[in-house]
């Protein structure tokens, strides 16, 4: 009730539901829910573009609202959400701080450059190809009218298709590629087609044992995906929640999340652990890092290693996966739409034959990147499903912050969330809430793209989003080129848990190979 009374950041004027005016517990119930996204966005359709999500945070869906909070002359910072992410140590995505961001930022600033990017070009093409002989497995046994399991992923056959859930195929060849690219080694993920991944018993010796060769540590594999299932929305809720409480909750480890996340951590540990013992010179993410140096000259601490390698494996992998098994659905029920697709995939990567070698088989990047309908299918994807959806808090700086006509004072927490404001109809049209590639071409470009923010914008946007980018085209690209594909049932919703990722809980699909 105090916050309420005192009214520190003069915001007892903003509507929002009675419990958010004076605690965090709205918002921490639906991030324990996974329906933070959806809850915010009922609160917006309510109440209008400003809305108290809890006593000092608003939530501000108006169009103006991105740049003012996220653009890079906002000079707002990130909140104490973050705080609840770090493990090890801080790393770019959890640090506030500008100086220490920045420094960070710099560390794989050329790797995730466009032109940093195309160098692995062949290592995305690899597993995308690795994927495509799994799923071409698949349809030769289904239409044979076979049922049975591929790793730990069932099938079912019926009528000349495949039936089966994509998901956890596109997961697994996310998690390989940043395995590779991240710490230099697959998950081997896409060869078991099972979740798994070899980690350290003793995350200390493990950490001690840095930089040595021949160490004799004992090894044993985790289910890696289920893990950070459980740790993501558990540490989301737990950021959603005042320092104090969330302290008392994380020592409450003996939840099953919390357990999770320190079996997860070990991950991180176990990446930097082999690749310091090998004698790889291979140049990628972590081979970076191993080279960065801080402001006093030294290499990273095992600690700083550990927790950026960690954070690149969390960020880069089931955001792209959910990404595209949003972005499939959707071309999936939308049979026109794939049609175009194909004849536009035909019409650049030639109509499929079963003559095709290996290279021809995945879509090169350089033939599929300006196709503009394919940029258009996989931007409407985006949009549509918002993978990061929620809004991301910032503090206001001193001297306050205008948005859309209201002054907020420094210390309050605001956001733009991203899943409304891509919805909004002044921006979309009246269609906004529906599949429709052909709004990328019929309105104003520009303008969409100035209020399109998936991978959000500013100083903290996504620093992968050009891997991210050259991943969703080569796998969309080469699926739809390869494979036709319907809802397994017609009227399949796409049901997903939000957390800090909105993540669909599953997309079944039938598949067929076009040739
Ligand atoms: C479709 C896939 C992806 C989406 C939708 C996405 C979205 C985002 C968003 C919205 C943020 C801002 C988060 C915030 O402010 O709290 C972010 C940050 C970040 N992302 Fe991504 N991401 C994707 C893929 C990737 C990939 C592939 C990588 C790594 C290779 C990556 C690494 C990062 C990192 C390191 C940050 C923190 C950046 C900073 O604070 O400077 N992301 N991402």
């Amino acid at each position: 009730m105090i916050p309420f009374l005192v009214d520190k950041y003069g915001l007892r004027g903003y509507p929002g539901p009675l419990v958010a005016k004076f605690s965090s517990l709205w918002l921490a119930s639906k991030a324990h829910k996974g329906k933070t996204t959806s809850a915010v966005h009922a609160l917006h359709q309510k109440y209008g573009p400003f809305v108290r999500i809890s006593s000092k945070h608003v939530s501000i869906a108006d169009p103006e609202a991105l740049q003012a909070i996220y653009g890079h002359n906002s000079g707002a910072l990130k909140t104490d959400f973050y705080d609840a992410f770090v493990a090890f140590r801080h790393n770019i995505f959890t640090s506030r701080s500008r100086l220490e961001h920045s420094r960070k930022r710099k560390y794989t600033a050329y790797a995730m450059s466009m032109k940093g990017i195309m160098e692995f070009e062949p290592n995305v093409r690899e597993y995308q190809h690795m994927l495509v002989r799994q799923l071409d497995t698949l349809c030769a046994v289904g239409a044979q009218g076979i049922d049975g399991v591929l790793g730990s992923c069932p099938w079912t056959a019926r009528d000349g298709w495949v039936l089966f859930d994509c998901m956890p195929w596109l997961n697994f060849a996310t998690f390989d590629v940043i395995g590779d690219l991240a710490v230099g080694a697959p998950f081997g993920m896409l060869e078991a087609g099972k979740d798994t991944a070899l980690v350290p018993v003793s995350e200390e010796q493990a950490m001690k044992s840095f930089g040595q060769q021949d160490t004799d540590l004992e090894w044993a594999t985790i289910p890696t995906i289920k893990l950070l299932n459980e740790t993501v929305p558990w540490i989301f809720f737990l950021g959603c929640l005042p320092p104090q409480a969330r302290f008392l909750m994380s020592k409450l480890q003996s939840f099953n999340a919390g357990a999770s996340r320190k079996l997860f951590q070990k991950l991180g540990v176990a990446a930097v652990s082999k690749r310091l013992s090998s004698e790889a010179t291979r140049r990628d993410f972590l081979s970076q890092l191993v080279a960065a140096r801080d402001d006093e000259g030294k290499p990273l601490s095992a600690q700083e290693l550990t927790s950026e390698a960690l954070n690149l494996i969390i960020a880069g992998s089931d955001t792209t996966s959910s990404s595209i098994g949003a972005i499939i659905y959707h071309i999936a029920r939308n049979r026109d739409v794939q049609e175009r697709l194909q004849k536009a995939l035909d019409d650049v990567l030639g109509v499929p034959n079963s003559m095709f070698s290996t290279d021809e088989v995945v879509a090169s990047f350089d033939l599929v990147k300006n196709l503009t309908y394919l940029q258009d299918v996989i931007n409407e994807g985006l949009r549509l499903h918002s993978t990061v959806g929620v809004g991301l808090p910032r503090e206001v700086p001193e001297g306050g912050m205008t948005v859309a006509g209201k002054t907020l004072l420094a210390g309050t927490h605001v956001s733009c969330p991203t899943y409304t404001l891509h919805r909004l109809k002044s921006i979309w049209g009246d269609d906004a809430d529906e599949f429709n590639p052909d709004r990328w071409t019929r309105g104003d470009r520009n303008m969409m793209l100035k209020y399109f923010a998936p991978f959000s914008i500013g100083p903290r946007a996504c620093i992968g989003r050009n891997l991210a980018m050259m991943e969703m085209t080569i796998c969309i690209a080469t699926m739809f080129h390869r494979y036709r594909l319907v809802l397994a049932s017609p009227d399949q919703q796409l049901e997903c848990s939000e957390g800090f990722v909105s993540k669909p809980k599953d997309v079944y699909v039938g598949m067929q190979r076009r040739v």
